[in-house]
């Protein structure tokens, strides 16, 4: 017999200030791609020009996915000492598995096997994809029992993740669906983007509390630490965007929608952000802007370009 003492998830009193509110949060929205009608993209994905690529972008997401549903939050929830907030990550986790499996689903709706097939051995072969989800995972995997630090590394980069390099892949989407094309495939996006918004906001509020108890010197050590890790990452990212973007000439676009969503992530964490505010396509940043209330946001299109700026956390980030 061990010592260990098993302690029972109290909800009857807050143990952690926003863990109720993800919670909650989480679950409003549950969703599944069934109820998706992507059968009504089949007539233009037929005519499309740019299958090769859109293929890809999926490919790309579901490896993301994947890894965030077995390694990420099952690690961040395994390591996370509050029981409420541990709840709240195997909450996630599940939604991850329904990211994952929402690819396929739309796959399955336009492609053929054989067509599947290939993208799942493009995925195990695309070098930039798989030095991003090496990166990730390294870092998750290497969290330790009390060691505050190590977890706050995995934190963030989870919101690297989640808030940040998802989106080379969903600019493709929304900017396609923004414009009546592939509509429904980007339906689902917007979705998942909306479940993606809330992991970001919570697994980087999480992350924020652990860095307040470390001492000053050891907080710049782990700023450090994160600015390289970003820098690293986003040169990747770039890579991966002009090799997956190259036939569609987006590359210029879906790079400056990475760095706008790199900021994000920085803010998320509590971090000061790193790259200018630039002009982003408004098709695309509608997308986000209105995710939140409506499944129909293809509908209020933007005329005009606009520089999109960040927004701090405030209490208003926190009204989904
Ligand atoms: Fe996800
Ligand atoms: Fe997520």
């Amino acid at each position: 017999m061990s010592n260990l003492v098993y302690e029972a998830v109290n909800w009857n009193r807050p143990t952690s200030e926003l863990a109720q509110i993800f919670w909650d949060q989480q679950w409003k929205q549950i969703w599944f791609p069934e109820e998706i009608a992507v059968s009504k993209d089949v007539k233009q994905w037929k005519e499309f020009e740019h299958q090769d690529t859109y293929k890809k972008v999926f490919g790309g997401l579901t490896l993301l996915d994947t890894i965030q549903t077995n390694i990420g939050m099952n690690e961040i929830a395994r390591f996370t000492p509050d029981l409420q907030e541990k709840a709240v990550l195997t909450v996630f986790g599940s939604f991850e598995a329904i990211h994952a499996k929402s690819y396929s689903y739309i796959f399955t709706t336009l492609c053929t096997n054989s067509e599947i097939e290939d993208i799942f051995e493009w995925v195990k072969k695309n070098e930039f994809l798989q030095y991003k989800a090496t990166k990730i995972a390294e870092v998750y995997s290497a969290i330790e029992e009390n060691n505050p630090e190590s977890l706050w590394k995995a934190m963030f980069a989870s919101v690297m993740l989640e808030s940040f390099l998802f989106y080379s892949g969903f600019f493709y989407p929304l900017y396609l669906g923004g414009q009546g094309q592939l509509r429904n495939s980007a339906e689902i996006i917007s979705l998942i983007l909306r479940d993606e918004s809330i992991h970001g906001v919570a697994v980087g509020f999480f992350a924020q509390n652990i860095f307040k108890t470390f001492p000053q010197e050891k907080q710049e050590q782990l700023k450090l630490w994160g600015y390289e890790f970003l820098l690293d990452l986003y040169q990747n990212e770039m890579k991966y965007t002009e090799d997956l973007y190259a036939e569609t000439g987006l590359s210029p676009e879906v790079k400056a929608y990475i760095r706008y969503n790199a900021n994000k992530a920085l803010m998320n964490l509590g971090l000061e952000t790193m790259f200018p505010d630039e002009e982003i396509n408004p098709i695309v940043m509608n997308g986000i802007a209105n995710t939140g209330s409506t499944y129909d946001f293809f509908s209020q299109k933007g005329a005009t370009y606009a520089v999109a700026k960040v927004a701090p956390i405030t209490d208003e980030t926190f009204k989904f």
